[in-house]
């Protein structure tokens, strides 16, 4: 599939976050659980008045899937003799979210809908990337079964911001949200994180 996104990880990031895998798996586990809360979080922020009919069966299912990747991730997790850490930061993600208009509606509501999708595109991404290039069999499968699920997610979450009501320029929003979205992420500090940067 092809992804927007405007910058292209090499794939030494990958050979570099894969080098800590424990550390990996539990940013990733951190990434599922707040991908979930946000989904959760967008279920009732529908568009006024009322929901688009697909709307909230969109978010329970985002919200569902990534309830699942994070059983998976946290298993393995333990399994391999790690722990999930109390606290997590994704300076990446706090970045994106200071993008989102805050307060204005369906402005706000649009730039929320983005941000969820340049997230899951970028995290698409990576899986990808890691997919192939991790040489430890259960990891790269896991990769690999992640990868499809997230673009689902993101084209989910595109869709919905395209149809809703009442926005116009949707277009030249997303336009500048991939173009911001390729500066934050090179300006990441490099690391096990699957937000990192090289
Ligand atoms: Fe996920
Ligand atoms: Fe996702």
């Amino acid at each position: 599939m092809d992804l927007p996104l405007r910058y292209q990880t090499p794939e030494s990031w990958a050979k570099l976050a894969l080098k800590q895998p424990l550390a990996l798996l539990n940013d990733h586990a951190h990434l599922e659980k707040k991908a979930a809360g946000n989904a959760l979080e967008l279920l009732n922020r529908w568009p006024q008045p009322v929901p688009p009919e697909n709307w909230v069966q969109a978010m329970t299912t985002v919200a569902r899937d990534e309830v699942e990747h994070l059983a998976v991730v946290t298993r393995l997790l333990s399994r391999r003799g790690g722990k999930l850490t109390r606290t997590h930061q994704n300076k990446y993600a706090a970045q994106l979210r200071k993008l989102v208009r805050m307060g204005t509606g369906p402005g706000e509501l649009v730039d929320r809908l983005l941000v969820s999708a340049l997230i899951e595109a970028r995290s698409c991404e990576r899986f990808a990337l890691l997919g192939e290039v991790c040489e430890d069999r259960e990891l790269a499968k896991l990769y690999k079964g992640l990868w499809s699920s997230e673009a689902g997610h993101y084209r989910m979450f595109l869709g919905l911001a395209k149809d809703l009501p009442q926005v116009s320029e949707v277009d030249d929003r997303w336009d500048q949200m991939l173009d911001a979205e390729a500066v934050i992420i090179q300006e990441q500090l490099p690391g096990p994180r699957m937000h990192s940067g090289v």
